[in-house]
């Protein structure tokens, strides 16, 4: 199928989150149009200013912000508005508040962009992705969380880091819930098809229990530290959100840990979750499923329970 030839990105909160993803986009260049809405227009207005002054440096892209007017006609808009999770919050925490602020947020979207594709961000990502989904009404395959693409990058960047191989030639999945009942997918970690097991005994390197703990905890509580000392993440979450648009926007069929509804997946139904999944330009194109050991399926049971809990604590 052709690339589409309309490529705009509207990102909804022109907040830190906001606007790291507007920056990473602006320099990656996948879009021809970037827009910025958000509740105080001004504010957007000044983000988009002032990336407009590197317009010199990158690939031709019209930058733009204001209210919501600036989702009119998006390919793709992106939900990041929204309260960010504060030192000693978990990303459930949020759920209340983010809810009503992504609910009242939707209506404003389609009224200006009927059948956009839809990527949420805001925190706690995978309740939130739900909630998009039903108010919007829109496919299944058209409202994908950024879910645990960020946390799968920071698996891969530890393992690289242990065992000194480049983070992309890694590749290590996590599932489930972007939050704490996140899921390291063991079984199929390998690094350039060799299993990590194995990749570690050949180099004489620890990958026993110890190291699988300790590697998990990193990317579990990578964002607690980093909130505990600088407030927020934001350049990591957008470059993952980057790499989601560069999948749709130019068709690259690329697998992702999207969170995106999932259908009788181990018995698991109707909660938005990550799995690995083809991603594309018509949003989510198929789930990479597989055979998982008992210990991956029973967490990620768990895991699914614990989002759909947080529905339900919100009248889903
Ligand atoms: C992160 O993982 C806080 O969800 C955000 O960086």
């Amino acid at each position: 199928m052709p690339v589409r030839k309309q490529q705009k990105v509207a990102i909804v909160g022109a907040g830190r989150v906001g606007t790291a993803l507007a920056y990473a986009l602006l320099i990656k260049g996948p879009a021809r149009e970037i827009t910025l809405a958000n509740r105080t227009s001004e504010r957007a207005q000044a983000e988009a200013m002032d990336l407009s002054h590197g317009l010199s440096y990158v690939s031709p892209t019209r930058v733009a912000g204001g209210g919501y007017e600036m989702c009119d006609n998006a390919d793709v808009v992106v939900l990041t508005a929204g309260a960010a999770q504060k030192e000693g919050e978990t990303r459930l925490d949020l759920v209340r508040k983010n809810a009503e602020i992504t609910k009242k947020i939707i209506p404003e979207v389609l009224s200006r962009s009927p059948s956009p594709i839809l990527i949420v961000v805001t925190n706690p990502v995978d309740v939130l992705t739900y909630v998009a989904l039903k108010e919007s009404g829109l496919p299944a395959s058209r409202v994908i969380g950024s879910g645990t693409v960020l946390d799968t990058a920071r698996f891969s960047y530890s393992l690289g880091r242990h065992f000194e191989v480049d983070t992309r030639n890694v590749h290590a999945y996590i599932v489930g819930e972007h939050g704490d009942s996140e899921v390291p997918l063991w079984s199929r970690a390998n690094i350039a098809g060799v299993p990590v097991d194995e990749y570690g005994r050949l180099r004489g390197m620890d990958v026993g229990p110890e190291f699988r703990r300790k590697m998990a905890d990193e990317v579990r509580t990578a964002a607690y530290h980093i909130i505990e000392r600088k407030e927020a993440t934001y350049w990591g979450i957008g470059l993952a959100v980057t790499r989601i648009i560069e999948a749709i926007l130019k068709n690259q069929h690329s697998v992702l840990t999207v969170s995106a509804l999932v259908r009788d997946y181990y018995g698991i139904s109707d909660v938005c979750l990550s799995l690995p999944s083809v991603v594309g330009q018509n949003g989510i194109e198929a789930e990479v499923t597989a055979k998982l050991a008992d210990e991956e399926v029973e967490k990620l049971r768990d895991s699914a329970s614990v989002i759909q809990d947080s529905l339900r604590s919100i009248g889903y």
